[in-house]
């Protein structure tokens, strides 16, 4: 399929997922929230949720987060119409609360869907949701922040890039210069794809405790959840 074929798909699956109802969250939200950008980007950006002015407005990253983003976009000769942004969920949740398990098993299909018709070079995972869901490991972001990394994801080999959420990098000064560099390197990435790969941490042991894909109530900075 060439580009204008997938873009083409892409938006037939926006339309169609405009009335999804594959979990309570369709009760509850006011628009879905499907994504934005270029559908041929080579750069995609995968947040949590939408917050307020997202669930209002239709459109990812909408948000103080998102002119945070807007910024570090910027400072690498990028603009949101150069990529694609989108979130792991596509409805907000009630009070910007976490995503539940259940919610991210029903909204995946769409963003693997995304991923498959957009076919980016480089994902940025923004946050623990969307890093520990598109590596399908457990690691938390502060330890893979900054880590390219090799996956396989929706028929294609993409070099996923776990970044800090802006969000939580908007009150936390030594996050924020963490993302500013890790930013700072997607260019190179961009043009380098193909460059070894950091190794992350061996996979889990079979039995040894690992960090759960969705944390517990009160475990997240609750500076991130009032953002939203
Ligand atoms: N806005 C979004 O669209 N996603 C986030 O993760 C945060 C704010």
């Amino acid at each position: 399929m060439d580009a204008s074929a997938r873009a083409t798909v892409l938006a037939a699956h926006a339309a169609e997922t405009c009335g999804c109802v594959r979990c309570p969250l369709s009760e509850t939200r006011s628009r879905v929230v499907f994504g934005a950008g270029n559908p041929d980007a080579e750069l995609m950006l995968v947040g949590e949720a939408p917050g307020f002015h997202e669930d209002q407005g239709g459109e990812p990253f909408a948000g103080q987060a998102g002119e945070l983003l807007q910024q570090l976009l910027a400072g690498i000769s990028l603009g949101r119409g150069d990529v694609y942004l989108a979130n792991v969920l596509k409805c907000r949740p009630p009070q910007n609360r976490d995503p539940l398990e259940a919610e991210i098993a029903a909204c995946e299909p769409h963003l693997f869907r995304q991923v498959e018709l957009i076919r980016p070079r480089v994902v940025a995972t923004l946050g623990n949701f969307a890093t520990k869901l598109l590596s399908g490991r457990p690691y938390g972001i502060t330890k893979v922040h900054g880590q390219e990394h090799e996956v396989a994801l929706a028929s294609a080999t993409v070099l996923l890039y776990p970044l800090y959420h802006p969000a939580a990098a908007l009150y936390t000064p030594s996050m924020l210069r963490a993302l500013e560099e890790d930013f700072a390197r997607i260019p190179a990435l961009l043009g380098h794809a193909a460059r070894a790969p950091v190794s992350w941490p061996g996979p889990p042991v079979a039995g040894a405790p690992t960090e759960p894909l969705v944390e517990p109530a009160g475990s997240r900075d609750t500076v991130q959840l009032g953002l939203f």
